[in-house]
């Protein structure tokens, strides 16, 4: 039988993810399967036992229970304790093994996919939840001029100022704050989008030839991108590559063996008719 593989959500039935890793089976010569799971809300450590009992070999973590992932891991990444969140888990032996691939998703679809150097580089994250957390030390590894928070509520921007004060200096600010700043490369990671919601961004902030990147994807454009657009960004990305390179990234935690996403990105942008 084949090593099984699944993504725990709720609701799930429309994750890409088993999409994804099938054809990353396909061309990567991996005999896996890959299905997706719905856990209860208040369920999720049952379904992963359930799920390890039939002969589960790993799991990807999505909304809502990357948290309660993280808590159930016996064993963490650093860069999983660092985002505090757990996207990947890896069940070996008595072992529970919890990384988070998100922050190098990203960072591998901006540095390797659109080719944007982000080294020396000023940085502007936008949200301060648990997207934004995930992300940071991956983006401060590449050594940016500057990063900055700007979030609605300061406080969460600054408690996460603080959190990694230890790797690097982080600004914290609302959007206001950052009034009079440009920076090179702006990231969306607040869930203003889902809401169909713009940012109430500071004009000039978008640099000559920044790049404006959206966590969030969807078929069309989403409204920070449009915003992004009308205020002069040079460039501008959705986050369907992030999706695709943090699950090359969990498969290659898994299977030791790191899937080519061209394929797979053309195919998922063609479903969203982009
Ligand atoms: P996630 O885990 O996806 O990051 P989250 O922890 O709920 O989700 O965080 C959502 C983020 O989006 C927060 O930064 C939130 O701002 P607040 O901290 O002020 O709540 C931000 N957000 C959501 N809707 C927004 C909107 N309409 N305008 C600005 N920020 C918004």
């Amino acid at each position: 039988m084949s090593d099984q593989y699944c993504v725990f959500g709720n609701p799930v039935a429309h994750s890409k993810s088993p999409l994804i890793h099938a054809a990353f089976a396909r061309t990567t010569g991996e005999d896996l399967s890959y299905t997706a799971r719905l856990a209860a809300v208040d369920g999720f450590s049952e379904a992963v036992f359930e799920f390890v009992a039939m002969g589960g070999r790993g799991a990807n973590v999505t909304v809502p229970f990357k948290e309660d992932a993280f808590r159930l891991a016996t064993r963490l990444s650093e860069r999983a304790e660092r985002a505090g969140a757990v996207n990947t888990l890896a069940f070996n032996d008595q072992e529970i093994f919890g990384d988070n691939t998100d922050g190098a998703g990203l960072v591998r679809d901006i540095t390797h996919n659109l080719g944007v150097v982000l080294a020396g580089k000023r940085i502007l994250l936008l949200g301060a939840g648990g997207a934004t957390r995930g992300v940071i030390a991956p983006l401060l590894a590449c050594q940016p001029a500057s990063l900055s928070i700007a979030n609605r509520t300061v406080a969460k921007a600054q408690a996460l100022s603080e959190a990694f004060a230890d790797i690097a200096a982080v600004n914290a600010g609302n959007f206001a704050d950052f009034a009079g700043q440009s920076f090179d490369v702006l990231i969306n990671a607040t869930s203003a989008s889902l809401a169909g919601e713009s940012l109430p961004l500071p004009p000039g902030i978008f640099a000559a030839g920044s790049l404006a990147y959206d966590m969030m994807y969807g078929k069309g454009e989403t409204p920070f991108l449009k915003l992004a657009r009308e205020q002069g960004a040079g460039r501008c990305a959705d986050g369907l590559g992030m999706l695709a390179e943090q699950a090359a990234e969990a498969f290659y935690v898994w299977r030791g063996v790191r899937p080519e996403t061209a394929a797979v990105l053309a195919d998922l942008r063609a479903a969203l008719g982009g």
